[in-house]
């Protein structure tokens, strides 16, 4: 009891001191409602840079991300909403989501483990996409701030939840280090055989959310091969080398080069949806997955996980009805994600690495996000 009175004194002096020097524009308050019983808020992280990430633990969702262009300018790059309201009314898209507990597509929302066959919700016909209908993008995480720079996420998801056995436990550590390293760690142990593959998935637009659309974005992908999917965005099960093809992003190549070209995965994509397969020697290795360049700003960030994966995708489902922050409009690819991953539907392709927690084992993850200007 005094030990939860004094975590609770700490995460309000945090508080109180990170709105004092804040560039943030959203308002604490706006995230401030019980939701299943359960206390909701937004939690500011900071480091010496001036670099502040608003995180609510409902979702976990990354809210607003403030990091400078080259003349110290500080501008929020990821797209997400001013209040809580705006994340429970609008349609689904995912901005800034904790994913679980399978990111990415599973075909026809059924999968077998040790010969028992899963049944999962069909939220993306015909698939079960990022969890399913209330997945971990929607439950509220409990939440410690442990330092001005540092936030700790928990959740228990029960065996069946959303259809996916076992009792899970997971933890998720969000820290901004003083290189502006947004380092993202996830840790999980489960009661039962189970799949899991957790990511994050907010969305960036490095001239400002809101400010136009991603096309100019030089993209580099460390990754010489892809998954190429059917039309539903299920991979076939080949792993296609990525040379001379429109997902070439070994060198960097602006997001709106090729992106219209006569090409199959394009079509079923509609645009860039695919997972690649990042270049390492060592599968679980914290490794490049890749860079964005925005010219015009100099930001710059890069992308390193300990995943196999990364699914680039450009918002190519983005219509601008529902208004983001500020009362931007988030149009048609005006952000892109890279979301570090396993591949998707790995429960149904024994070849693609192993998605696969036992009980005993320990489930681990990172991914950073690296700011930096050129
Ligand atoms: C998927 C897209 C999907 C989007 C939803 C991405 O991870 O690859 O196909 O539309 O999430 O926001």
């Amino acid at each position: 009891m005094k030990l939860s009175i004094f975590i609770l004194f700490v995460a309000i002096a945090f508080g109180a001191c990170n709105q004092k020097n804040s560039n943030l524009t959203i308002k604490p308050e706006a995230f401030h409602q019980l939701i299943d019983g359960q206390q909701v808020d937004l939690f500011v992280l900071k480091n010496k840079n001036g670099i502040e990430i608003a995180v609510t633990n409902y979702g976990g969702r990354v809210v607003s991300l403030l990091v400078p262009d080259k003349n110290g300018k500080m501008e929020d790059v990821v797209l997400g909403y001013d209040s809580l309201d705006g994340y429970l009314k609008a349609d689904e898209e995912y901005f800034g989501a904790s994913i679980g507990r399978y990111g990415n597509r599973i075909a026809k929302g059924t999968f077998k483990l040790d010969s028992i066959e899963y049944k999962l919700a069909i939220n993306n016909t015909p698939n079960s996409l990022h969890g399913g209908v209330k997945g971990f993008c929607k439950k509220v995480w409990g939440v410690t701030q442990k330092a001005e720079n540092e936030l700790e996420l928990v959740l228990v998801s029960l065996d069946m939840d959303e259809g996916y056995p076992g009792e899970l436990q997971v933890t998720m550590n969000y820290k901004l280090t003083d290189n502006n390293e947004f380092v993202i760690t996830y840790k999980a142990e489960s009661s039962k055989p189970t799949v899991l593959n957790l990511t994050n998935h907010s969305y960036f637009n490095l001239h400002g959310a809101g400010n136009g659309d991603v096309m100019d974005h030089l993209l580099q992908l460390n990754a010489d091969k892809y998954t190429p999917v059917d039309s539903t965005l299920i991979p076939t099960g080949n792993i296609d080398p990525a040379a001379g093809t429109p997902f070439d992003f070994t060198k960097p190549v602006a997001i709106g080069a090729r992106i219209k070209d006569q090409n199959e995965q394009l079509r079923f994509g509609l645009g860039y949806d695919h997972n690649f397969v990042i270049n390492k020697a060592d599968e679980k290795a914290l490794a490049l997955a890749g860079s964005v360049y925005e010219p015009q700003s100099g930001r710059y960030m890069e992308v390193f996980t300990t995943e196999p994966g990364v699914q680039f995708y450009c918002g190519n489902f983005l219509k601008g009805i529902n208004l983001g922050k500020q009362g931007k409009p988030y149009k048609y690819r005006t952000a892109f994600c890279l979301e570090t991953q396993h591949f998707p539907d790995s429960p149904n392709h024994p070849d693609f690495p192993s998605v696969v927690l036992r009980p005993g084992q320990i489930y681990n993850s990172e991914c950073i996000y690296k700011f930096s200007v050129k």
